[in-house]
This record gives structure tokens, sequence and C-alpha cells, in this order.
């Protein structure tokens, strides 16, 4: 299958600005169709979902379709698929209705590699209920996160587990699917964070083990709000906090006050959108977007193994992101210089790598880097090797001229 990179890029208007857009991670540019749906479905009559009115009926089908593409792209259940103003919302969301059930003494096992997003709620939830935390570090040298690193914070007395399925600052893909095992053998819950995953690889909740799976549509061509999976058995289970006249039923129960339809038709075009970047027409949606992240990864890694190799060339640049698996986002220090002056200087060349730790506190701290971080780069499926180019140039031109700046 050829990657059509230059038809890819047409249909994304923001990049007409000429700008090299390295910062995917924090999120992606958006292709026409899916801003067509979102202005489409305003376009149309819109009311609160039923059955009676054409638009309480497109209200309806936005929901239902919005249910499918995601659950074809997490290799879901339709039913088992919530929707929420942000992962970060549907985790705390969650982390509330899960410690309903934990009493002084349990415990929930958090890493220092996830987000804030994957830890705090989890950390609050278990102050608010005397259960215990217990972090599983990763090796700041290897960037690596082992199931052996879980099972050493696993007991009897183990809850939950919430655990990235790659991280946003360093790329470390963890092997979920075997921590998903040992946290079942401990009768326990996994909550895999797939943000960032969700944008570089296939994703399949079921392979992955993961009895929560929760990404953002943002983070790979759809609009801002956040998506969770889980078996909708699972979630019959669960009693959140809800409004009286709201309906019981799953998984609306976990979808506080009304949607946003015009995102979710946004969502469910971006689904196809990334569909459409598979082998030919033929095939379920779940199959395109199998062949599609295909050719994603396979595109992503000659140009990661271009960066790599550029980077490699300049010496002051150190690069964080070093485990085995892992997506193509290169966390980098710069000796002697501040990646916030690097962000900025490239910012005037009109290539965009933003400087941090991106949420990923704990991660960025347990890396020596504090609270500051580092530059990141995260590549896109519509990134370029003339990007790539344009950021190697950039960054050499600014460690050049600091160089001679300090004689
Ligand atoms: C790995 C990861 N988890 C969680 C989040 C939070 O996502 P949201 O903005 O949808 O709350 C992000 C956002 O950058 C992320 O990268």
């Amino acid at each position: 299958m050829t990657y059509d990179l230059t038809a890819l890029r047409a249909r994304i208007p923001a990049l007409a600005a000429g700008t090299a857009h390295f910062d995917g991670p924090g999120g992606t540019q958006m292709p026409l169709p899916v801003i067509e749906a979102i202005a489409a479905t305003l376009s149309r009559p819109l009311s609160i979902r039923g059955d009676g009115l054409p638009g309480e009926r497109n209200a309806e089908t936005v929901v239902v379709e919005a249910r499918r593409a995601m659950a074809d792209l997490l290799g879901a259940d339709p039913a088992g698929i919530v929707f929420g103003r942000s992962a970060t919302q549907l985790t705390y969301d969650f982390s509330r209705t899960l410690a309903a059930t934990w009493s002084p003494g349990d415990e929930v096992v958090v890493t220092r590699l996830d987000h804030d997003a994957n830890i705090r709620p989890w950390v609050q939830a278990a102050e608010r209920t005397g259960s215990t935390v217990r972090r599983a570090d990763f090796d700041p040298a290897t960037g690596e996160l082992t199931a052996d690193d879980i099972r050493a914070q696993l007991s009897d007395r183990t809850r939950l587990v919430a655990v990235t399925a790659a991280s946003n600052l360093i790329g470390t893909m963890p092997p979920i699917a075997e921590i998903a095992r040992i946290t079942h053998e401990a009768g326990a819950l996994l909550y895999v964070d797939g943000v960032h995953y969700a944008a570089h690889a296939p994703a399949d909740i079921e392979a992955l083990g993961a009895d929560f799976l929760v990404c953002s549509p943002y983070k790979f061509l759809g609009p801002h709000h956040g998506v969770l999976a889980a078996r909708p058995e699972l979630l019959e289970t669960l009693r959140p906090d809800k409004l009286l006249p709201s309906t019981d039923a799953v998984p609306e129960r976990f979808e506080l006050g009304t949607l946003p339809y015009e995102f979710l038709a946004g969502t469910r075009a971006a689904v196809d959108f990334l569909a459409g970047l598979g082998a030919g027409p033929g095939g379920s949606r779940r199959e395109r977007l199998a062949s599609a992240f295909e050719g994603i990864e396979e595109h992503e890694g000659v140009l990661r193994d271009r960066l790599e190799k550029g980077l490699a060339a300049l010496e002051q640049v150190t690069v964080h992101s070093r485990a085995a698996r892992r997506t193509p986002t290169l966390l980098l220090t710069l000796d002697g210089h501040r990646t916030e002056d690097a962000y900025r200087f490239l910012a005037d060349r009109g290539v965009h790598a933003p400087s941090g730790s991106f949420y990923a506190l704990e991660a960025s701290r347990r890396l020596g880097l504090g609270d500051t971080g580092g530059l990141r780069v995260g590549l896109a499926p519509y990134t370029s090797g003339e990007d790539v180019d344009r950021l190697l140039t950039g960054l050499s031109d600014f460690l050049e001229r600091r160089t001679d700046a300090h004689g």
C-alpha cells in the first residue's frame, strides 16, 4: 500500500499556513471532512436525542454512529463507548465511581511514567477512601516500564492498576497485555490511558486486556473531547452519581448532561478519515483502520529514523526517548541551553516543537528534568520529510548561534 502524504496534507487546511507541526502529542491538526462534519451537524435541525422530530433523530443518529466508529477504532462494543468532555474528566468520573467500593487498606497502583490525568484522580480517590497508593517506577536510563515493575506493587489488596499504553513524554509503550494478565491474576481492574497510544497504534481493548481504555479524539485528527471504552457488562455493575430523571441505561448512565453532538459527528468523521488512509474501499471499517495504522506506523517509523539520525549528529542534543517499543515522540534536552529558548527560536521559523513536561510531571522529575521537561518533537500522520529537515536545520542553527554567542 502506498501512503499518499501529499493527498493527506492537502485535506488539512491548517497546514496551508506553512508551519511544521511537531505538536501532535498535544493535539493534531484537523482534516476538512472532520470540520465539515461538525459544520454539517450544526447546519441541520439539532435537538436533544429522540425519535420524534428531525432534530431529535439527527442527534440520535450522530450518537449511534459515533459509538460505532469509536468501537471500530478501539476494537470495543459500541454499547461500551462512553463520551465525555476529556480523558481527564472521564478518568476523574470513573475514579470516583470505582473508589466508592474501596475501603481502608485497599490499594491502587499508579506509575511514574503516566500523564497526571492517570495518576492524580486515583491518588485523590485513594486519599478519600483511606486506600493506599503504590507507585510503579520506570527505568529513567532506558525509559522502560516492565510488567515486573507493576508486579512488584501488586498485592491481594490491589483494586486497580492505572497505566499508560504510551507515554506522552517519551513515547514508551509498556507491555499492556502482560500487565493486564498479572493485574487480573491479582484480582484487580486495569485502567489504561490510551490517549497518546491511540494516535499511533491500532488499539484493541480485548488484545490489550484493558478493563477501561480512555482516549481523546483530538490526538488523532478529531475534535476536542474524550472517549472511554469498557465492556458493557462491566459498566452495568458500576453506579456513578447521576441525576434522577436521566436514564440509567449503559453507557448513557455515565454521560452527564447533553453530549456535544457536533463533536461526536467530527469524531466519527475522523475515524472514517483514518480508515480512508488504509488500503482500498473493501473490508470492514475496522479492517481498513488496521491497514491504515500499518501505513501510519511505517510512515512515522521512516521519519523517526531520519529524525533520530539527524539528532545523533547534533552533539549537544540528548534524546530521552529510548524504550524498545515506543511512539515517534522524542523528548530532547540541549546541553547548555534552555529548551524554552529553542522552542521560541524554532517558532520564529515556523517550526512548532513545544517545550515542557506536558503534565507528565512525575516522569519528567524521574528523568532528572524537574518540572521544566524538554523539547517534545512528535510525529503525526501528516508530518513530512521536509518538516523533519526544517526542524533539524532549525535546531542546528539554534545550537550554533548560541555557541557563537557564548564565544
Ligand atoms: C497520555 C495522555 N493522557 C491524558 C491526557 C489528557 O487528555 P485530555 O486532554 O483529553 O484530558 C493527555 C493529554 O495530553 C495525554 O497525552
